[in-house]
C-alpha cells in the first residue's frame, strides 16, 4: 500500500463548520491510515489499536485478504442485488456464516448495521409470535433506531427526548456480578431470573412476550458478562413459555470472546442471533441469523433492505470468516485474552484503583473504582487513563454508565508481544495519574 505523506491535517478544525456536532467522539485526533494493528494520525504518529473502531476491524487494518477481496469485488459488481436476484459473495457468505453456527441456525438475512439487525429481529419476533411484549436488560445497548433505542438502557442520553418509544418493552435487571452482587454469580443469576419471573406475575403475562433480547456480554453497559447459568436459565424460561431468545452478538461475535459466538460459553442456542461490526472488518454489513423455519414463518417480503447484503461488503465478510477459520483466530483470541487478563490482574494486585478485571477472551473490561470496598465507579480516572494511553500510543476506549470501565478490544490476530506492549503503556499511564487525595505521582 502507499503511505500518505501529504496529509498533516488538523481534521478536527476542518470538521468544525460543517460536520455534525451530534456524534460523540472519544478523541479529537485526525486519522490518516491504518496498517496491521497500528493506526496512524496525520502527523505520522503510530498507535497500537486496541479499539478497532469499537470491535469492527477485528483483523486489524488493511488486512491483505480482506483488501484483496474488496478490490476484486469492486471491479466486478458493487450494486446490491438483493431485490433483483443473487450475487455470488452474498450467497457464499450466507452459507459460510451459517456454518459457524450450531443447528438449527442456518439462515441469514443481511442488513447494514447492528441497529438494523436488532430492529429486524424485533419485527421477526412480533410477526412470528403474534405477541407484542419484548424483554431487554438494564444497561443494554442495542443501537440507535427507534426500536433499538426502545430496548436500550445503558445511558439516558440514548433515550431522553425520544419517548414515547416502542410500547410493550419491559426492561429488567441484568446480573451485573461485580457491581451489584459482590462477585457472586449464583446470587446474581437467582436474583435476576426471579425478577424476570416476577415481571410475568405482576406486569406482563409470559404468553404475551414475543422475545427476550440479551447481549451475552454487555458492551457499552460496561463489558459485563452474563453468567452462563443465567443464560441457561433464560433459555429454559423462553422454552417454557414459547418465547424467542434473541442474542445480540453485534459486539461479542466473530471470536471476540474466545468462542466464535459468546452464547457458546453457556452451551445454549438462541433462536435468533444479531451480528454486525466485525463481520466485514469495516464495511457496513450486519445479519440476522435464525433457523430457516423461523424465517419462513416471518414470511416473504415481511422485511427488506435496499443495501443489505451489498456484494462488496459480503466479499469482505467472506474473507473475514475464512481468515478467522483458517488462521484459528478464535483460539488465538482465547490464548491472548488469557495473557491480557493475567497481565491486568497483576496490575490490579499492585493498584487498588482497579476494582475488577473481567474477560472473556479479547473482550476485557477493567473497572476503575474510588474505593474497592464500595465499588464506587471512578469515571474521572478512567477518562484520564484512556487519554494518557492515547498520548503514549495505545488506543483503548471506555464504557459503562460512568465511563468507569476501560475496554480492551485488540484484534483477533494480536500477538503476545503486542499484548505486553499494551500492558506496559497502560500500567505506566495509570502509575502516572495522581490519586484522588494526593497519593501517588
Ligand atoms: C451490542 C450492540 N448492539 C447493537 C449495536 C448497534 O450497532 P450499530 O451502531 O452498527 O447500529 C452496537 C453498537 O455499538 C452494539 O455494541
Amino acid at each position: 500500500m502507499t503511505t500518505p505523506t501529504d496529509d498533516r491535517l488538523d481534521l478536527a478544525a476542518l470538521a468544525k463548520p460543517h460536520l455534525t456536532p451530534v456524534l460523540g467522539r472519544y478523541f479529537e485526533r485526525s486519522w490518516s491510515h491504518g496498517v496491521g494493528h497500528r493506526l496512524f494520525d496525520t502527523d505520522g504518529k503510530a498507535y497500537l489499536d486496541f479499539a478497532n473502531g469499537i470491535a469492527v476491524s477485528a483483523l486489524g487494518h488493511h488486512h491483505p485478504a480482506v483488501t484483496a477481496a474488496i478490490h476484486e469485488q469492486v471491479d466486478r459488481l458493487i450494486v446490491p442485488t438483493g431485490a433483483i436476484g443473487y450475487a455470488e459473495p452474498v450467497v457464499r457468505l450466507a452459507a459460510e456464516l451459517a456454518a459457524t453456527f450450531p443447528e438449527p441456525l442456518d439462515t441469514v438475512f443481511f442488513l447494514n448495521s447492528g441497529s438494523e439487525a436488532i430492529e429486524g429481529a424485533l419485527k421477526l419476533a412480533r410477526r412470528v409470535s403474534g405477541r407484542q411484549a419484548i424483554v431487554s436488560f438494564r444497561g443494554a445497548f442495542h443501537g440507535r433506531t427507534i426500536g433499538a433505542t426502545s430496548v436500550t438502557s445503558s445511558n439516558i442520553n440514548y433515550r431522553r427526548g425520544y419517548e414515547p418509544l416502542l410500547p410493550e418493552v419491559h426492561i429488567v435487571r441484568f446480573p451485573s456480578v461485580y457491581a451489584d452482587f459482590d462477585g457472586d454469580e449464583d446470587r446474581a443469576t437467582r436474583t435476576c431470573l426471579d425478577e424476570l419471573r416476577t415481571l410475568t406475575r405482576s406486569t406482563v403475562p409470559a404468553e404475551a412476550i414475543a422475545a427476550v433480547l440479551i447481549e451475552p456480554v454487555q458492551g457499552e453497559g460496561g463489558y459485563r458478562p452474563a453468567p452462563a447459568a443465567f443464560l441457561r436459565g433464560l433459555r429454559s424460561f423462553c422454552d417454557e413459555h414459547g418465547i424467542l431468545l434473541i442474542a445480540d452478538e453485534v459486539q461479542t461475535g466473530f471470536g471476540r470472546t474466545g468462542r466464535m459466538w459468546a452464547f457458546e460459553h453457556a452451551g445454549i442456542v438462541p433462536d435468533v442471533v444479531c451480528v454486525a461490526k466485525a463481520i466485514a472488518n469495516g464495511l457496513p454489513l450486519s445479519a440476522i441469523v435464525s433457523s430457516r423455519e423461523l424465517q419462513e414463518r416471518w414470511g416473504r417480503s415481511a422485511h427488506g433492505s435496499t443495501y443489505g447484503g451489498n456484494p462488496v461488503a459480503c466479499a469482505a465478510g467472506l474473507a473475514v470468516v475464512r481468515t478467522i477459520r483458517d488462521e484459528r483466530l478464535v483460539e488465538n483470541a482465547a490464548a491472548r485474552g488469557a495473557e491480557l487478563t493475567a497481565g491486568l490482574r497483576r496490575l490490579m494486585a499492585e493498584d487498588d484503583r482497579i476494582g475488577d478485571v473481567r474477560g472473556p477472551g479479547l473482550m476485557v473490561g477493567v473497572e476503575l473504582v474510588q474505593d474497592r470496598a464500595t465499588r464506587s465507579p471512578d469515571g474521572e480516572t478512567c477518562d484520564e487513563l484512556v487519554a494518557r494511553c492515547a498520548d503514549d500510543g495505545l488506543l483503548v476506549l471506555s464504557c459503562g454508565l460512568a465511563h468507569q470501565v476501560v475496554r480492551w478490544i485488540p484484534p483477533l490476530d494480536v500477538t503476545s508481544a503486542e499484548i505486553l506492549e499494551g500492558l506496559e503503556i497502560f500500567g505506566d499511564a495509570l502509575s502516572r495519574i495522581p490519586r484522588a487525595g494526593g497519593g501517588g505521582s
